[in-house]
């Protein structure tokens, strides 16, 4: 990633599809003075995601795409994403698949974080495998995305112990947790 230039913080995109707990944690990082990024666009693939709310509350720009054509959808972000100067894309919670020519136009301009200590359980149910296979550890990676999933060169990791006690729900809340310090942590250190 190029080296931040004077003290312009870097436009950035937030992709979600959820609750958008990682968003907002990232919103309130951007405000930080230290903070090489400023969030100014929130993309979601669909309007019933939670953390669109986050648009009016800290009053940033959102829009909804519903994927259901891939080609002319990415196109069309593509020209968003010129028009706002955007120049760095944070998938967070984002469960749609980039196509290979869109993440090679921004190629390492778009980063994601993902519950698991990759390259253990990529794609989907990572704190049940986890369990399931009777892990020690659990944790949550920021990573460079490219066309195989879940799998571009890992920025940061996070571990903690999966206790004795822990189900996929509880496990998911201590890794969430976890993946709030991380997101911003491995923000930081792309830029320094
Ligand atoms: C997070 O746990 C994130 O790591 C995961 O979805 C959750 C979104 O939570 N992402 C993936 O599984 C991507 N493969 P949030 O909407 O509260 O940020």
């Amino acid at each position: 990633m190029e080296k931040l230039i004077g003290l312009k913080k870097v436009k950035t995109a937030v992709f979600i599809s959820g609750t958008g707990s990682n968003l907002e944690n990232l919103i309130k990082f951007s405000k930080i003075k230290k903070s090489p990024i400023s969030i100014d666009l929130i993309l979601s693939n669909t309007n019933e995601a939670k953390g669109l709310k986050y648009s009016n509350q800290y009053i940033i720009k959102k829009k909804i795409f519903d994927f259901k054509d891939i080609k002319s959808t990415e196109k069309n972000i593509q020209i968003l994403i010129k028009k706002d100067n955007i120049k760095l894309i944070c998938l967070a919670g984002f469960m749609k698949i980039l196509s290979a020519n869109f993440i090679k136009k921004f190629n390492g301009k778009i980063i994601n974080i993902h519950p698991s200590l990759l390259p253990k359980y990529k794609g989907l149910n990572t704190h049940k495998r986890a369990i399931n296979n009777k892990d020690k550890f659990a944790g949550c990676t920021v990573h460079y995305v490219t066309a195989k999933l879940d799998s571009g060169k890992i920025i940061m990791q996070k571990k903690i112990k999966i206790s004795a006690k822990d189900n996929s729900t509880s496990l998911a809340k201590k890794v969430r947790n976890l993946e709030h310090k991380l997101y911003s942590a491995a923000i930081m250190k792309i830029f320094s």
